[in-house]
């Protein structure tokens, strides 16, 4: 295959609470994820699993520079932890968690390894959800606040920041089923009024950015949600699958990408949208849209897909569909339709932050770790990714999830995404088949596919 754009970037992605560890150490406030974990015997997470220890980043972030370094990582997408950097969620400064970040920034940077940072992939201080999180608009104050002293901090060494990862997995995970932390699990109205609080916390941490960096920043935001594609290749049925991605009045609204973008770029929701949904809009009030800019990208995450027919009805999966071992679907053609949607409703260029499978990964017999299905998932994402870039699509670049197996929420430490192997027991790290593909891969810019 001939190759991705020129100035294309590979990269990979992980979370603070999913690798750090070190969970109380220098001075390090508790998140809700730490009390989440520690409310063991309720089923929260998977064995009882926490990320007390995780892959324990947080003291080898050196070795893991080292490895990224290896498999030839441009860029690597990494998250703060809010309460490492204010242990109470506002006020006081812990200088110690601002130090960490700054020795991983260093560590990669030395490596000629870009550091891009997202400022929430979930793990609230403890001390904003006891005010009520997400459902109180004093965090989105906070939430400035905190990006006001990361900006300066990391001023001119950190150009590329994330405000929020998935917040539609942050409302309808932690305030909607309570799978995820808190655990939470409110009125339809009530989240609606988490995602606007979202909405506003990413723009006002925007413009914080902004305000304390004397270099230009590239500042997205990464939301998920229903990507579909079309089963018959046809223009109608290209539409269909347009229409039935940013259709808010199907399954569960807070699953879309426009349950967040709709009201952060256009400051409205369409005629699809719940009662519930346009109120909440409808409440916020214009000194706070003036505070709401478009991101400058789009970070999708992206696994699975549903394929629709030619009236946007979702097909059912036949029998013996593939499957990962989490059993999401292996839907490539989402790579090369979700972003052209994407792009025909927001036109903003977009990275894909994250893409990956989980496999039931071990160390076989010679001391390896074989990951067959790992590559041929990337294999045939990267194709279908590369058709939609060629139909228009402006993806700048592509991270997968993860470098490192880590905890996976809910499901704590049963499912592996990495294409590096850590034997947790013995916090021992081993390169995949997986990674020596996608070495290959950026090595030659995606023209070995
Ligand atoms: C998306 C989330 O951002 C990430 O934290 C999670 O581990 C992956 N999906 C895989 O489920």
């Amino acid at each position: 295959m001939s190759e991705f754009p020129k100035g294309f970037l590979w990269g990979a992605a992980c979370a603070s609470y999913q690798c750090e560890g070190a969970w109380n150490e220098d001075g390090k406030g508790p998140s809700i994820w730490d009390d989440f974990c520690h409310d063991k015997g309720k089923n929260h997470v998977a064995n009882d699993d926490t990320g007390d220890v995780a892959c324990n980043t947080y003291h080898r972030y050196e070795e893991d520079a080292e490895l990224m370094r290896k498999v030839g990582l441009e860029v690597y997408r990494f998250s703060v932890s809010w309460p490492r950097i204010f242990p109470q969620g506002t006020g006081t400064v812990n200088e110690a968690g601002l130090d960490y970040y700054g020795r991983l920034i260093d560590a990669l940077l030395e490596r000629k390894i870009e550091p891009w940072v997202t400022l929430y992939h979930w793990d609230l201080p403890s001390a904003l959800q006891k005010k009520g999180g997400w459902l109180n608009r004093d965090t989105a104050v906070a939430f400035g606040e905190y990006a006001a002293v990361l900006a300066k901090r990391f001023d001119g060494r950190v150009k590329t920041y994330m405000t929020i990862n998935e917040p539609e997995c942050v409302v309808g995970l932690g305030y909607g089923n309570g799978i995820h932390a808190p655990g939470l699990k409110l009125s339809e109205r009530d989240q609606a009024l988490c995602m606007q609080n979202l909405v506003l916390a990413h723009g006002i941490a925007a413009k914080a950015l902004r305000r304390y960096s004397s270099a230009p920043l590239q500042i997205g935001v990464v939301p998920c949600g229903r990507l579909c594609y079309p089963l018959a290749d046809t223009p109608e049925s290209v539409e269909a699958s347009y229409r039935a991605t940013f259709d808010l009045s199907r399954d569960s609204w807070t699953f879309t990408f426009n349950s967040f973008l709709d009201s952060c770029i256009f400051h409205r929701y369409d005629d699809s949208a719940p009662g519930f949904l346009k109120e909440a809009a409808a409440a916020v009030p214009q000194s706070d849209w003036d505070l709401i800019e478009p991101p400058d990208f789009i970070g999708i995450n992206v696994y699975q897909g549903d394929g629709t027919d030619e009236n946007g009805a979702l097909v059912r999966r036949y029998e013996g569909f593939p499957v990962t071992a989490v059993k999401w679907g292996v839907t490539p053609e989402v790579m090369r339709f979700g972003p052209r949607h994407l792009y025909r409703r927001y036109g903003l260029p977009m990275y894909i932050t994250e893409n990956g499978q989980a496999c039931n990964d071990r160390i076989f017999l010679d001391g390896q770790v074989h990951d067959p299905d790992r590559i041929d998932y990337l294999h045939r994402y990267l194709l279908e990714l590369k058709k939609g870039i060629e139909e228009g699509a402006p993806v700048k670049g592509y991270l997968q999830w993860s470098f490192l197996d880590n905890f996976e929420w809910s499901a704590g430490y049963s499912e592996r995404f990495g294409i590096v192997y850590v034997d947790y027991p013995a916090q021992r790290r081993i390169l995949k088949d997986s990674a020596r593909f996608y070495a290959e891969v950026i090595k030659s810019n995606g023209k070995c596919l």
